[in-house]
């Protein structure tokens, strides 16, 4: 009789279970910023709602700091769907489009108001589906803010430049913005810069107030320079592998997320562009330059021919439509 009631109950459960038992999905976001940065703040708010509104069926596993995989590596892992999110620097798809490298060009964007403008335009949101053919589908922007430039020395007009070793992100771009001023680019990871600066690897670097504050750049750069040449944007990622394995409904709930969790990472970097910078000053361990509109003015007149070599791979248009959110910013 025991037997009977036990294998029924088997029996029972092995028909239940395809039912009651839908396995939770876990997705795992791997990021090389800190948990305070903007993107670290966006991605522990997409955690928090993920887990609220999909209870049960959707877990979020964050991995900070390039704990997991740095950025060139994310992008392999996410192919293979070993992590299911990603948020890396635009500046950092080369392999996978030039059309990002729109980003990438200096003194394009006026100030963060145009880059908002750009990005929520209709323009920028086509742009977003750039490196689908690879594989890759682009969730949404997210936004860091406007890089600074620093170094040992003051680096007040672009010749102050000359002959110095700059890191820089994997972007052939940033590659030309250097060159173009006699420098030294050095293609390099983000988790290996604090070092490189501190050993004298290289000499100088390029970045956000709250990279630099985050990461203490500017514990080993005697100077920083506000030169808000250029911009530092991401773009939130996952595979194409992935997300079309996703029923309907949760896809649906993600991408409803996602757009609020954006709009959130826009005012945690604003946030962070005005407050890192009052704390870098405030440290007095770096000594932070102001350029005039004229000294800016040679800088950019010195880049700014970068565009032309780029402007064919990038799409001419795109460029246009920044022009045009200058224009209104
Ligand atoms: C990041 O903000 O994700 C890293 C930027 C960098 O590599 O400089």
């Amino acid at each position: 009789m025991k037997k009977i009631i036990t294998s029924a109950l088997i029996t029972i459960t092995l028909i239940a279970s395809p039912i009651t038992l839908a396995k939770e999905i876990v997705i795992k976001f791997s990021h090389v910023t800190t948990e305070k940065s903007p993107k670290g703040k966006g991605a522990i708010l997409l955690k928090k709602i993920v887990e609220e509104r999909l209870k049960g069926k959707v877990r979020v596993e964050i991995y900070p700091n390039s704990q997991l995989y740095n950025d060139k590596a994310v992008l392999k892992a996410l192919l293979l769907n070993d992590v299911q999110l990603a948020a890396p620097t635009l500046s950092k798809f080369n392999k996978y489009t030039k059309k990002w490298g729109l980003f990438d060009l200096p003194f394009l964007f006026k100030n963060t108001g145009a880059l908002n403008c750009f990005t929520s335009s209709k323009k920028g949101q086509s742009l977003l589906n750039s490196a689908e053919n690879k594989g890759i589908i682009g969730l949404g922007y997210w936004l860091n803010g406007m890089k600074q430039i620093s170094a040992n020395r003051p680096l007040i007009t672009p010749d102050d430049a000359k002959g110095l070793k700059f890191r820089i992100m994997s972007s052939d771009i940033l590659k030309a913005q250097f060159e173009s001023v006699d420098a030294n680019p050095q293609k390099m990871a983000f988790s290996e810069v604090y070092n490189a600066l501190a050993t004298g690897v290289i000499d100088g670097q390029e970045n956000t107030w709250s990279n630099i504050r985050s990461k203490k750049f500017f514990e080993v750069q005697k100077d920083t320079t506000v030169s808000n040449h250029g911009v530092l944007e991401y773009v939130l990622v996952t595979s194409k592998r992935f997300w079309n394995s996703l029923p309907d409904d949760i896809a649906i709930e993600l991408e409803k997320i996602i757009k609020e969790v954006t709009a959130k990472v826009v005012e945690y970097a604003l946030d962070a562009a005005q407050t890192d910078m009052d704390a870098v000053i405030k440290s007095g361990k770096t000594n932070v330059h102001t350029l005039t509109d004229s000294q800016r003015q040679k800088w950019a007149n010195v880049m700014k021919p970068v565009w032309a070599k780029f402007a064919g791979e990038i799409g001419k248009d795109n460029i246009e439509a920044v022009q045009h959110c200058n224009a209104i910013n």
